[in-house]
């Protein structure tokens, strides 16, 4: 969603607000600003579109040592130069950039225009400006003018306050958006998001709801709404510049999907205890008793976080044999759901940011239940809510999720491991599990090892309009993802159906202007895909197929037959049969990437979509 980044210090912030925009590009925006205080006062440069329009046009000067910007996804009134933050009160002393949804702007504008102000965009987040320079006295500290104005606000907020007349000092503040302080050698930063503080310090603080932070060049405070100050420490993160970088590939996409043995190995890094075939739930913070208590585990998650969950759903019933099952987070809480103080929720997020998982989160929490966390960044909003796991994926940089991914699949399963050695796994089938999960990194490898088939089979999918996915049982939390990995960076329609639902309905579609992706891993319902395939091509639908031995045997005797059962087989190798999903998954992304590379889109800034969802 939106961005930010704040800078005072003893340094020209235009440069590094540019660059800090240019680290937030990633989580997709629509137009961007900055504001800058200096000799010449408080100045403010807008455009609508990407950073480049901005950059373009910037003044050759633009001096001064305290600034905010703000990269827009557009919620409220359309990207433009006037809607682009940062937003100016009337009389043009006060600047903020705003990250969230006023939800009463409406009647907020309502009053200010009967009180004579006038409004200068469409935007919910102008009325802040205005509404914390009615506050200004003299001898009334910035802070307060900005605490007295958010009384009058609903909404969330991630907030970043400029006075023109105390050029030494910025105000942030956080209700449902992330903010974060950077500390810095005689400067502070503040920002959305860690990617825009890593150049310049490994130091942060994250605001928590209902908290401000006052920042100058020597250091920062923190307070509640109610001015009652609060304590907060700088924590370290490991997280570096590098991390943000290409590093030689054409997109971060790729990147990442090649990182994915090296994230693996993280995910498992020092988790497994080999004495006990079990692993180590450090973190998680349960006892035995506790865990024996579980009677249903509920994984919450968006997106590929969701199929996540329903993968992990699968895992943690197979192996801990306690049923699971996994709900779009999105609309968890509007069910009013019952929460069970025996039923154990986990939240499945890469950004740990994403408003509706965070929302399940508190719903969990205010009816009374616990909330794990699986979560990839260190100190983000999930992870500071419940205890839990740490994906230690690294950055992840493209809309697409891809290695979070698989870390979410190993790191669930180390979870089920966990799970189940208190339950039903016996020490045998841990041993198994762990030798699987020890594999999966240099078996992934093998799979990338592939791409250049993979890449041929995504020129044929890319003339397709619409395209369906199916699986079965393991297989179709794959296909989902699968469709929805082809969806967002091609814009190729496609849907995912278990095979079993194929001949209830989705058939009707097959033809051969309908290619279909069928995930056929070799387990005990793998006839029973074969027969889906066989019913796909008797409407000489075409067919490609990612699959495991049995499947390249098929084919093989297929096309010995003269009678090609696949147009094309995408063979990966076996694992485990739990932990197949995690290799079966790679040729879809890499699919989708190629597909998407050929038609030409956006690959890393998938049109309409941001990278981390912090409004509803
Ligand atoms: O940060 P999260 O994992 O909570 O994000 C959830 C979804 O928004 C995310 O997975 C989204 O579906 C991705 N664009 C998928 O590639």
């Amino acid at each position: 969603m939106c961005g930010i980044v704040g800078y005072v210090g003893r340094r020209e912030c235009a440069p590094i607000l540019l660059e800090g925009l240019g680290q937030l590009e990633y989580r997709g925006y629509d137009s961007a600003g900055l504001a800058v205080c200096g000799p010449a006062g408080l100045r403010v440069v807008r455009k609508a579109g990407r950073l480049g329009a901005l950059r373009e046009a910037m003044p050759r000067r633009l001096a001064g040592r305290t600034g905010i910007a703000h990269t827009r996804w557009a919620t409220q009134g359309e990207p433009s130069d006037g809607n682009a933050h940062p937003h100016l009160d009337a009389s043009g002393r006060i600047a903020i950039v705003h990250n969230g949804i006023i939800e009463n702007a409406p009647v907020l504008r309502a009053r200010l225009g009967a009180a004579g102000v006038e409004l200068a965009s469409e935007t919910d987040s102008e009325v802040l400006a205005h509404l914390i320079a009615a506050e200004l006295a003299p001898d009334r500290p910035l802070e307060d003018a900005v605490r007295r104005a958010l009384a009058a606000v609903e909404g969330t907020y991630g907030l970043a306050v400029l006075d023109r007349d105390r050029p030494e000092t910025i105000v942030a503040a956080r209700n449902g958006a992330p903010v974060i302080v950077g500390v810095g050698e005689r400067e502070m930063l503040v920002a959305s998001d860690i990617a825009a503080l890593v150049r310049h310090t490994t130091q942060v603080v994250h605001l928590d709801d209902g908290e401000l932070a006052v920042l100058d060049r020597d250091g920062f405070r923190t307070l509640a709404l109610d001015a009652t100050p609060t304590q907060k420490r700088p924590f370290s993160i490991d997280w570096s510049l590098e991390q943000y970088d290409r590093d030689g590939y054409a997109h971060f996409m790729r990147k990442e999907i090649h990182e994915q043995p090296a994230a693996l190995r993280r995910a498992l890094s020092g988790r497994i205890d080999e004495r006990f075939a079990t692993a180590h739930l450090g973190g998680v913070g349960l006892s035995p008793r506790e865990v024996l208590a579980i009677r249903r585990v509920k994984l919450l998650g968006c997106g590929t976080a969701y199929y996540a969950g329903l993968a992990g759903a699968q895992l943690i019933e197979g192996l801990a044999r306690i049923p699971a099952d996994a709900e779009p987070a999105s609309e968890f809480r509007y069910r009013n759901p019952v929460i069970e103080p025996d039923v154990l929720y986990v939240a499945v997020s890469q950004s740990g940011e994403t408003a509706d998982t965070l929302a399940a989160v508190h719903e969990v929490q205010r009816k009374g239940g616990q909330v794990l966390g699986v979560v990839n960044v260190v100190g983000s909003s999930i992870a500071r809510a419940c205890d839990g796991i740490y994906l230690h994926a690294g950055p992840e940089v493209s809309v697409a999720s891809t290695k979070v991914f698989t870390s979410m699949l190993a790191s669930i399963g180390l979870l089920a491991l966990g799970l189940g050695r208190v339950r039903d796994l016996g020490p045998a089938d841990g041993a198994r599990l762990i030798r699987g999960l020890r594999r999966l990194p240099e078996q992934v490898e093998q799979v990338l090892a592939r791409e250049a088939e993979v890449a041929a089979v995504a020129a044929q999918i890319a003339e397709a309009r619409s395209m369906l996915f199916v699986g079965r049982n393991r297989g179709y939390p794959i296909a989902l993802e699968g469709a929805q990995k082809l969806k967002e960076i091609s814009y190729i329609h496609a849907e995912a159906y278990q095979a079993s639902e194929l001949k209830h309905g989705p058939l009707a579609l097959v033809s051969p202007e309908l290619p279909t992706l069928l995930v056929i891993p070799d387990d005990e319902l793998f006839d029973k895909s074969i027969a889906t395939a066989q019913q796909i091509r008797a409407r000489r639908g075409p067919l490609v197929a990612v699959g495991q031995e049995r499947a390249a045997a098929a084919q093989a005797a297929s096309v010995a037959a003269g009678e090609p059962l696949f147009d094309a087989l995408l063979e990966v190798p076996r694992s485990e049969p739990e932990l197949d999903p995690v290799l079966l998954v790679v040729p879809l992304q890499l699919l989708a990437y190629h597909a998407s590379v050929l038609l030409g889109r956006d690959v890393d800034q998938p049109r309409n979509l941001a990278k981390s969802v912090t409004v509803e």
